[in-house]
């Protein structure tokens, strides 16, 4: 049982629920917890008891109405697992303006099923670059050019109206070098250059980058950046304008609960912790994934549960598929550090089989991770604002008989324009010449043809790209937890290139995959035979069915399956009625056939009839066999 399970065991027992007695029986349940997290962190008892007050502090300041809602979430069970969530991620300017631009938009995700929204930064950030406000000024204040603090006050209450959950970044790692901490570190004040990692020479810099790897190794190689104000050295793992905080002082630990605190008090159901697999740093170490870590991330937990227990989080880490597990909770910590993670490693073996027409090494790779816990859940995606690194286990690529350099460099060509034959439109994302490691970037369909079948006239290509986009998304929807798609891949949205144009983003080729939603195009979607009304006539179809299919609820109720063919991916929401759902895909661009005998032996009977959910069509394995075109996507269940 996780905390949050006990809370809600608790305040069952508890007649006459009052939110303040709530807090301090939350209080009550965590304060070990919490006193273990702490301690293993930080050492003096003093600060120990000033977090005590600040929780009290915290709660205080928490809006009756959203007090109440927690209440309500303690009561609801783990609502971020339904079937009936499915979310979107977008740039609030990119989408429609602004704030009150969004709000125009609200029927727009209700026609196609969206009820999950995942704003990108809105808070203040640097005039020139500013890592599309991953460089933070204030954690509160919202940029002017989204609109202001009521403007949002009035989305989230239009969402909650809604039934639509939303979901903000925490960027836990790092400030701006303009915010207020790291103005005041600039003018001398050594309390403030505690909140960071200042150096006076290299020695500690020298020391670390032994074994520090480079998150943007063309754009801002090595991980400190000088300082001439203070003629110091200041860590800097990603953007030299990005400060790591320091975390050994638990000033910022305070702060920055106070800051989420703040968040999580707009409004916000779902934290995203960005980065928060860079939280520690140790020397001699690669400074990601540490013990550390995840003790703070969960102190975070276990303080916000006891402040604001309807807020969960969500783990942004973009690391080895073992090591994202781990960001749920493990031993004592299950279940009660993130909710939800970016299932990366399903997203990096996506594309992976795209490349390669195979479905091996996914199957290899996601059938390796061990269950996750019950209370938590992934968030499937397919493309998002980030490149797509290439996160596969080297072990299972030579398992298959392939050298693993070469195979990165085959999904780099296949991918960013270096063959003449792939169907892809992506860039090449921090290349370093001296390893051969790269990332990629592009939206979802310039890198599955549909741009160069645009620009070609290629009717076949065009098709198949359609299928491909559509195929993607079906896994996502299927694949058990919450799906998010990506602004502008639901019609098919193709690469922008403007971003060549300014100076404070072109250096950074992700802005390809960030595009203006366009407005035009949708509305003129409605019956027209092109592909973008194909894909948004594809992918609401699919949200329709996934919603009215509890068994696509996560339960852990997932089961990957050989299909002994080494194109097609299937897999089995299972139920313990008749109700599961077998989903097949096809990865090839030939039809390719599933031996009926092997289904058989999944209780899924030779010459049973199905009926495949999307197309609405009966299928039966007369023949001895299911045939499947070129990316077809099936969701089959028994009649
Ligand atoms: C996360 C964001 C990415 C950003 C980085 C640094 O990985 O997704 O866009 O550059 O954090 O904040």
């Amino acid at each position: 049982m996780n905390q949050a399970a006990l809370h809600d065991l608790l305040s069952s027992k508890v007649k006459k629920k009052n939110t303040e007695d709530l807090f301090e029986l939350r209080l009550a349940a965590n304060l070990s917890l919490i006193k273990d997290l702490f301690f293993s962190i930080y050492n003096k008892e003093k600060d120990f008891h000033a977090l005590l007050q600040k929780l009290t502090q915290l709660h205080k300041k928490r809006p009756a109405h959203l007090k109440e809602q927690d209440l309500a979430r303690l009561g609801q069970g783990n609502w971020y697992q339904s079937e009936k969530l499915v979310g979107m991620q977008l740039y609030v300017d990119h989408f429609n303006k602004d704030l009150k631009g969004l709000e125009k938009k609200l029927d727009y995700f209700e026609h196609l099923g969206i009820n999950f929204l995942h704003l990108m930064p809105i808070t203040t950030r640097p005039k020139d670059e500013n890592d599309g406000g991953y460089a933070v000024n204030s954690y509160t204040k919202i940029d002017p050019r989204y609109g202001t603090q009521k403007d949002l006050q009035r989305l989230t209450q239009k969402f909650r109206e809604r039934n639509i959950y939303l979901m903000l970044d925490f960027v836990v790692n790092h400030t701006s070098d303009e915010h207020e901490w790291a103005k005041k570190a600039k003018t001398g004040n050594k309390e403030y250059q505690g909140y960071y990692y200042t150096y006076k020479d290299r020695m500690v810099p020298d020391m670390f980058e032994k074994n520090l790897p480079e998150v943007f190794p063309t754009t801002s190689p090595g991980n400190y950046t000088y300082i001439p104000e203070i003629e110091k050295w200041v860590m800097t793992v990603f953007n030299s304008y990005q400060w790591d905080l320091n975390y050994t002082n638990p000033k910022v630990f305070m702060e920055m609960l106070a800051n989420l605190t703040a968040l999580s008090n707009i409004g916000v159901d779902v934290v995203r912790f960005d980065a928060l697999a860079f939280l520690w740093k140790k020397m001699g170490t690669d400074s990601q994934n540490l013990p550390e870590a995840h003790n703070i991330i969960s102190l975070f937990r276990m303080c916000l549960q006891v402040i604001a227990p309807g807020t969960i989080l969500l783990a942004e880490a973009i690391v080895a598929p073992r090591q994202i597990l781990k960001y749920f909770g493990e031993g004592p910590k299950k279940g009660n550090e993130c909710e939800v993670a970016y299932n990366a490693s399903l997203m990096a073996l996506l594309w992976n089989s795209i490349a390669t027409k195979k479905t091996a090494l996914l199957h290899k790779s996601i059938t390796a991770v061990p269950q996750k816990p019950d209370d938590c859940t992934w968030i499937n995606y397919i493309r998002c604002h980030d490149d797509i690194g290439l996160g596969l286990d080297n072990g299972y690529i030579q398992e298959l008989g392939w050298n693993p350099q070469g195979h990165r460099k085959f999904l780099l060509d296949y991918y960013c324009q270096r063959t003449d034959w792939s169907p892809a439109k992506g860039l090449l994302f921090m290349y370093n010449p001296k390893t051969g490691d790269g990332r990629i970037t592009g939206s979802a369909a310039s890198l599955l043809g549909l741009e160069q079948g645009i620009a070609t006239k290629n009717d076949k290509l065009i098709a198949a790209s359609v299928a491909k986009i559509t195929m993607l998304h079906g896994i996502i929807l299927s694949f058990g937890g919450i799906p998010l798609i990506y602004a502008g891949d639901e019609i098919g949205t193709l690469n922008d290139y403007s971003f060549l144009k300014d100076d404070a983003k072109k250096e950074d080729n992700r802005w390809v995959n960030r595009p203006q939603q366009n407005w035009r195009l949708i509305e003129s979607l409605e019956n027209r035979d092109i592909p973008q009304s194909k894909v948004y006539g594809a992918l609401k179809h699919l949200i329709v069915i996934r919603k009215n299919t509890p068994v696509f609820a996560d339960r852990n109720n997932l089961c990957l399956h050989y299909a002994g063919n080494e194109h097609i991916l299937l897999f089995e929401r299972t139920s313990f009625s008749k109700d599961g759902v077998l989903v097949l895909c096809n990865f090839d661009d030939n039809p390719q056939v599933v031996d009926g005998s092997l289904l058989s032996k999944l209780n899924y009977l030779k010459d049973q009839t199905y009926h495949d959910v999307i197309s609405g069509k009966s299928v039966t394995l007369n023949s001895g066999f299911l045939e499947l075109d070129p990316y077809q996507l099936l969701w089959l269940k028994q009649v």
